[in-house]
């Protein structure tokens, strides 16, 4: 990452923006701008925590600026502002969920917010020299959701059809169109990333794996959609961003690339290990499997993701380092030690 000294980081705040933050703060010395309007789900305290103990120069190398990206007069000033040699662009509504139950959001921060910085962006490399021009790259972090729905079988890769089925997974591939768009009519160098299910410390607890843990720590029911049987490819954060960096550093413009943790595992298996775990560690009168509770089916439930990384594991040698296993007790540790926050924000 030495090639890249301004880095712009949108999302920063977030699971996966934080944790990519976190790596280049602690294990480069290019300057990082991170844009993010902190929604509920933006926080700042684990990048704020890691520069008090960091310190040295790692304060001047990092500037938080709060904003919007659906503001397109914002995008513009903080581009010109920063001239940035990399764009790494994660700000995004996550949750299927409240997609469904409000969409809109998701059309302005996922579609009209990746729309202005690819407008702000493909200006200003239009402005820069050629060896400037040489080095920029935009990469936009997407999700393998967008592909759609799989059954016991097959697997998504680069060639996929996109068929997404909620208005997130809609929202994400409309800003990936865009992002496509913009590389074939434009030649502004972008590439995509379309990662599976990510886990790991610091995620909103929204999302299945902290939830299951915090509503266990709670001893509240641990809701399961349906009959529990839905799969995802599980990867741990860490392994994500490892991912992001090699694109970043010596991917292709032009091109997508998959990233899966080879791990598949249904809701259920998820939640009985989670609880497994927790029953050795911090033992209760009663299993915490006892807990678990199938409620209605989620809207167009997405049955089942599997991702094939042989690309980016071939161009790129990229694999992951953390099993499920370890990833998972890593996890749930953490969470365990947290329990203010995760009851701060859920
Ligand atoms: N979490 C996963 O499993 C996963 C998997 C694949 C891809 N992704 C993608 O990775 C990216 C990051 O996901 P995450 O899990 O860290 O999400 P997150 O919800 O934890 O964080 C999203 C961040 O974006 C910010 N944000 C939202 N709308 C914004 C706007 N209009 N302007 C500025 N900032 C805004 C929020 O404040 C928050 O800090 C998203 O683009 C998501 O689609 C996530």
């Amino acid at each position: 990452m030495e090639r890249y000294n301004r880095i712009l980081i949108t999302g920063g705040a977030g699971f996966i923006g934080g944790a990519l933050i976190r790596k280049l703060l602690k294990e480069s010395n290019s300057h990082i701008y991170n844009l993010d309007k902190l929604s509920y789900s933006g926080d700042l305290n684990s990048i704020n925590d890691l520069i008090q103990s960091l310190g040295g120069n790692t304060k001047e190398r990092y500037k938080f600026i709060k904003g919007d990206i659906s503001d397109k007069h914002l995008v513009e000033n903080v581009i010109n502002q920063i001239k940035p040699d990399l764009i790494i662009h994660l700000a995004a509504e996550t949750h299927v969920d409240k997609s469904i139950a409000s969409p809109d959001n998701f059309i302005l921060s996922n579609i009209i917010g990746t729309f202005n910085l690819l407008k702000s962006s493909l200006k200003y490399y239009e402005k820069i020299n050629e060896e400037k021009q040489r080095k920029f790259k935009f990469i936009h972090i997407s999700t393998d959701e967008v592909f759609g729905s799989l059954s016991e079988y097959g697997i998504f890769n680069e060639q996929s059809k996109y068929d997404p089925r909620s208005p997130y997974s809609a929202s994400k591939a409309s800003s990936d169109h865009l992002v496509k768009a913009w590389f074939h009519t434009y030649n502004l160098p972008t590439i995509i990333t379309n990662c599976s299910n990510n886990y790991g410390p610091w995620q909103y607890p929204e999302k299945l794996i902290p939830n299951i843990i915090s509503k266990a720590l709670k001893q509240k029911l641990i809701p399961i959609y349906g009959t529990g049987k839905n799969v995802r490819d599980w990867l741990f954060v860490d392994d994500h961003i490892d991912a992001i960096l090699l694109v970043a550093d010596a991917g292709m413009p032009g091109k997508n690339y998959c990233i899966g943790g080879n791990n598949e595992q249904t809701n259920l298996e998820v939640a009985n290990k989670i609880c497994n775990y927790l029953d050795k560690i911090n033992p209760q009168n009663i299993s915490y499997k006892s807990l678990i509770k199938f409620v209605k089916d989620r809207a167009g439930h997405d049955f089942r993701y599997a991702i094939d990384s042989k690309l980016i594991k071939k161009e790129l040698n990229w694999k992951p380092k953390i099993s499920f296993e370890k990833g998972l007790i890593i996890t749930i540790n953490w969470y365990l030690n947290n329990q203010k926050w995760l009851y701060k924000n859920y």
